[in-house]
């Protein structure tokens, strides 16, 4: 006989003859919220209450068992009982407990599992502690009853790397006892009876010993010494696991305040915004468009960028018709695109398989007209309007009805671009930024024609190719090479006035970005910005400083990696500064009369992120970016900007808006045309709002 009592909104309790169900159901993920918590509490005590149960099993409805605390209440005041407690409280039941985990069963979630006295995983099932990508540790028993199920290695692994693990590797780990095939609830009712019959042990995991694995622990060390000296996290788990193999308690003590600190830091602050960034972005006005289906994609123009956004949609399951003008063009395309998925399967990203079958779906061809039968098509020619506008005039007369036609231009006016064509509600700025194949931002530019359910199908397909896509408004450089443009000077300024580029690169890096301005430069092809200024010379204001050491770098042929020097000189994996490139800063001072002067780190990242938020700021107050967040997606996806900072208008948010603005008008006093203070954020210095309030909207 079975019957279902609500114990509250998300979690019931169901009793089917001697066993006891708790399911939890709180939509999308089942996050532990304080609801969960106690509910779960309640479900115990009732379960054991009832003289006709023997064994109890919790099970989720929906698609993932619990995915983690609710990290919605990060930082709001806590809520009895702590995931901690109620686990304690699972643990602590007379009568045997078991968890049926599938989907997901990720940090508090997975610690639900190891409170109880043993796991039977549905087929399918990842788990893992994701907390340190949200600049936590778990801190609901992870660090103490992981040691005792996997051992310390895997749990060190798991808790540093935040990566997910398939069910097959929990089992043979230990972490979860068996894997089977069903429905949750009939998995966790054969579970249940398992135990019944003697079949499945149970047992209590803080009653298992620890193994100390002085190994795993000093291969840990040495990890976070080198990769996560930022995260202040990261020596926390290390600390935490050392300390398992002592009395549970104290250790969960230990691990609990380890937790609430970091819940506080600067650098667990930046994570859980960077978590939301990366949602936050797919909220847009179209977001109820239905997106154009897309099957077949062209692709014009088979260089880095074109080819790279080939392999992207390969990968992705698309079929691509990439188009270049001579033979000899398109076979250099096609010869990236190759050497780009080997070198995924040789990474063991890609099986050869998948590889030979995304080479299948290529059909290379010099003829625009085969674009005829294309759902879309992405034009990564040169940045050259004519060049684009003569394109576009020809995919107007090619393409068929309902195609949607985008540009890949990273500065261009995507407006000009569809007046090109006899239908602008069709055309879009979708930018990726290179290497195409990897890097994971697109900017998707709504011109002020461009139909919505275009602007959705931009989304779907970044989805689609495992993209975080921005919506952008279009101005020269959209979201992120305007912001560049703007800030890329600031560090020619300093360098002109004194300070290295690799002193500037060094502080940047110290500050938390994979690489400085200047290496970044070499890496990405001086000619680019040096093509884009000279498009600019015209439109230059007479008051601008104009630094010239780019240019006359570039002058000597010096592009960067790809020419073997440019700030630095490539010579077989050793970088150091290039000293041609040194005189010509040096002659460029002396040409201009200025005595080089001593910058510290500080001044350094000061100057340079005071440029990038200013220049973000009105971005925002533009309406080029939508919100606040989306501004910092762009970086953290698009430019390498520091995960554990959140962001440039999250950084922001941490120095406060009086600050900034006391810093411009400090700068503004040698520069006042370079420095102004953006009205957004003089408001915000008066009123004491934040960007964040801005997100919120
Ligand atoms: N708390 C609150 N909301 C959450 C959440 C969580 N832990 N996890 C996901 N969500 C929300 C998302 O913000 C999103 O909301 P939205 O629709 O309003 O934007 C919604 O759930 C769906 O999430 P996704 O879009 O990410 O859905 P996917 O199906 O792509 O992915 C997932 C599902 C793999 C579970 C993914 O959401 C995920 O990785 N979540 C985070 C898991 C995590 O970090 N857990 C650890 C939390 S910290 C913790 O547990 C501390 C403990 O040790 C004490």
């Amino acid at each position: 006989m079975t019957d279902v009592t609500k114990i509250n909104d998300v979690i019931s309790l169901e009793r089917v003859d001697s066993v006891a169900l708790v399911c939890i159901d709180n939509p999308p993920v089942n996050a532990s919220a304080q609801s969960v918590r106690a509910g779960l509490v309640q479900a115990i005590d009732a379960a054991n209450a009832d003289d006709a149960v023997e064994v109890i099993a919790i099970y989720a409805a929906g698609r993932t068992f619990v995915a983690g605390a609710d990290i919605r209440e990060f930082g709001k005041p806590p809520l009895s009982p702590s995931l901690p407690d109620a686990i304690n409280h699972i643990e602590a039941s007379a009568k045997p407990v078991i968890s049926a985990p599938h989907g997901t069963a990720l940090g508090g979630g997975l610690e639900i599992c190891m409170g109880t006295h043993a796991r039977v995983g549905v087929k399918g099932l990842r788990v893992g502690l994701p907390e340190i990508n949200l600049g936590l540790l778990p801190g609901a028993g992870g660090t103490q009853r992981g040691p005792r199920l996997m051992g310390m290695k895997h749990t060190l692994d798991m808790a540093l790397t935040g990566n997910m693990v398939s069910g097959e590797d929990a089992l043979a780990w230990g972490l979860i006892d068996r894997l089977e095939d069903g429905a949750p609830r009939d998995v966790a009712l054969a579970g249940a009876r398992a135990v019944l019959d003697g079949t499945l042990a149970t047992r209590r995991t803080s009653d298992l010993p620890v193994t100390v694995d002085e190994e795993a622990l000093a291969a840990a060390r040495a990890m976070v010494a080198k990769k996560m000296a930022n995260l202040d996290s990261a020596p926390m788990v290390i600390e935490a696991v050392e300390r398992s193999t002592g009395d549970v308690k104290e250790g969960m003590v230990f691990e609990r305040e380890c937790f609430m600190a970091c819940l506080k830091t600067a650098s667990g602050r930046g994570m859980q915004h960077a978590f939301f960034a990366e949602r936050a972005v797919a909220k847009i006005p179209e977001a109820g468009a239905t997106p154009r289906p897309v099957e077949k994609i062209g692709v014009i123009g088979g260089g880095t960028m074109g080819s790279g956004i080939a392999t992207a949609a390969l990968t992705s399951g698309l079929a691509v018709r990439l188009i270049e003008i001579s033979q000899e063009g398109l076979d250099k395309g096609v010869g990236f695109i190759t050497k780009n998925l080997d070198g995924a399967v040789k990474r063991g990203k890609m099986s050869a398989e998948k590889r030979d079958a995304a080479m299948a779906r290529l059909e290379p061809s010099t003829d625009m007209e085969t674009l005829a039968d294309v759902d879309l098509v992405i034009e990564a020619v040169f940045e050259n309007m004519d060049v684009k506008k003569d394109i576009f005039g020809q995919l107007d007369k090619i393409c068929k009805a309902g195609a949607v036609l985008a540009s890949n231009t990273s500065y261009l006016n995507v407006d000009e671009i569809a007046a090109a064509t006899s239908r602008a509600e069709d055309v879009i700025g979708l930018h990726f930024f290179s290497p195409a194949n990897i890097m994971k931002l697109l900017e998707v530019v709504v011109a002020e024609k461009t139909a919505p359910e275009v602007v959705a199908t931009g989304f779907a397909l970044a989805k689609k190719m495992r993209k975080i896509a921005v919506r952008a408004g279009v101005c020269d450089g959209f979201i992120g090479n305007r912001i560049l443009a703007y800030y890329g000077k600031t560090a020619g300024y300093l360098m002109e006035d004194g300070a290295s580029p690799e002193q500037i690169d060094t502080a940047l890096e110290n500050f938390g970005f994979a690489m400085g301005p200047y290496k970044v430069g070499d890496l990405a092809g001086l000619d680019i910005g040096w093509a884009n200024r000279k498009r600019m010379a015209a439109t230059r204001p007479n008051e601008e400083r104009y630094v010239r050491i780019h240019d006359k770098i570039c002058e000597t042929g010096a592009y960067g990696r790809k020419t073997g020097s440019g700030f630095y000189i490539y010579d077989e994996g050793d970088i150091r500064p290039n000293p041609v490139a040194l005189k010509i800063i040096d002659e460029e001072r002396a040409a201009k009369g200025i005595t080089p002067g001593d910058f510290t780190d500080q001044e350094i990242v000061d100057r340079y992120m005071t440029a990038m938020i200013s220049e973000a700021a009105r971005v925002v107050e533009e309406g080029i970016a939508l919100r606040p967040i989306d501004v910092d997606a762009v970086f953290l996806f698009g430019y390498g900007f520091p995960r554990f900072r959140g962001g440039p208008l999250k950084y922001a948010d941490e120095i406060g808006a009086t600050e900034i603005v006391k810093r411009i008008e400090t700068y503004a006093k040698d520069d006042p045309y370079y420095w102004k203070v953006p009205a957004i954020l003089r408001r915000m210095a008066e009123d004491g709002s934040t960007f964040a309030d801005l997100n919120d909207k």
